[in-house]
Formats: structure tokens, sequence, C-alpha cells
């Protein structure tokens, strides 16, 4: 059984997760989307409204499971019994940091390796931030993440307008 990993932050998913989630699925036997659980950041939604975002828009997947985790993410992936980490790559930017800490990750554990999926080009420019960015100055936001997670973050903003 071939069984991958795809660690993030996921605050929150965009198109561009969802777009590698599935590739990765067509991939592996498995793939197991890891939230992490970070006390230091002050994400805008909880862990628990990122997994619960995540399993909604890969519910059509059957392979993909949704988890939290916290500490290190080669010991996720031990724990999942995955020997894979995805990660995805959208531009030249994105590889310093991620050439770091895949192989930090390789010393830590000879056993997991990273994979990387190159983000398709349509979703290439999206990230979290950005997309957070924009709904909270009142942008439409449907280009860059599917419905539920438009009413989600919506419903933030609504609810806490500051932020
Ligand atoms: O979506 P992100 O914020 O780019 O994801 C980064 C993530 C969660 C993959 C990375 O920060 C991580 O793996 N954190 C857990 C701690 C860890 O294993 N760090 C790398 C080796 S020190």
């Amino acid at each position: 059984m071939a069984r991958a990993i795809y660690p993030g932050s996921f605050d929150p998913a965009t198109y561009g997760h969802l777009d590698i989630i599935r590739r990765a699925a067509a991939l592996f036997d498995e793939v197991i989307v890891g939230v992490l659980n970070n006390s230091a950041k002050s994400p805008l939604f909880s862990v628990e409204e990122r997994v619960n975002i995540l399993e909604n828009i890969t519910k059509d997947v059957p392979n993909v499971a949704v988890t939290s985790f916290s500490g290190l993410s080669v010991n996720f992936a031990r724990s999942c019994n995955a020997k894979v980490i995805i990660r995805g790559l959208r531009a030249i930017t994105d590889f310093e940091y991620e050439l770091q800490m895949a192989q930090t990750n390789r010393v830590l554990a000879q056993d997991v390796d990273t994979m990387f999926l190159t983000t398709s080009l349509e979703y290439a420019y999206l990230s979290s931030t950005t997309v957070k960015e924009a709904a909270y100055f009142g942008a439409d936001i449907s280009k860059f993440v599917p419905e539920y997670v438009v009413r989600k973050v919506e419903e933030k903003y609504r609810r806490n307008p500051a932020g």
C-alpha cells in the first residue's frame, strides 16, 4: 500500500491545494492530508475548522483522509505508515524553503522521502495569505477557493470584520 502525507497549514485550503491533493491521490493508494496544529501561529481558522474544510472539499476523492498533527512532519508520516511527504511547488520562490525543509526531513528520517508536485499553471499564483487579504477587503474569492471555502471565509470576516 503506497501511502503519502500532504502536510500544511491550509489556512484555508485553496484550489491550488486541491489540485495537489487530487493529483497525489491519483499517484498513491492513500493520501493523508495533515493540518499542522501550530500554536505559534495565529491562523484565521482553528485546526478543527481547517480539517472540516478539507474534508468537505475532498469528499468526492475516496482515497483521501484528513487529520491534524502536531510536531514534525516526518513523525506524522511515520505514524501514518507513509514513506512520502508531498509538497506543492508553485514557483522558484518556494524552492529554497522547500529544499531546505526536504533536506532537513531527509536527515531526520531516511525512511521518508519528499516528492514535489508542480502546481498547475492556473493556480501557480495562489496562496492562502493573498486569498484572505482579498476577502478581507471584500473581493470575490470564488476563483481562488471552492464555494464551501468562500462561505467559510466570508462568515469569518462578517463575524470579525477586524480580521
Ligand atoms: O502550508 P505550509 O505553511 O507551507 O506548511 C509548512 C509545513 C506544515 C509543511 C511545515 O512547516 C512543517 O512540516 N511543519 C512541522 C514541523 C517540521 O516538520 N518542520 C520541518 C523540519 S524542521
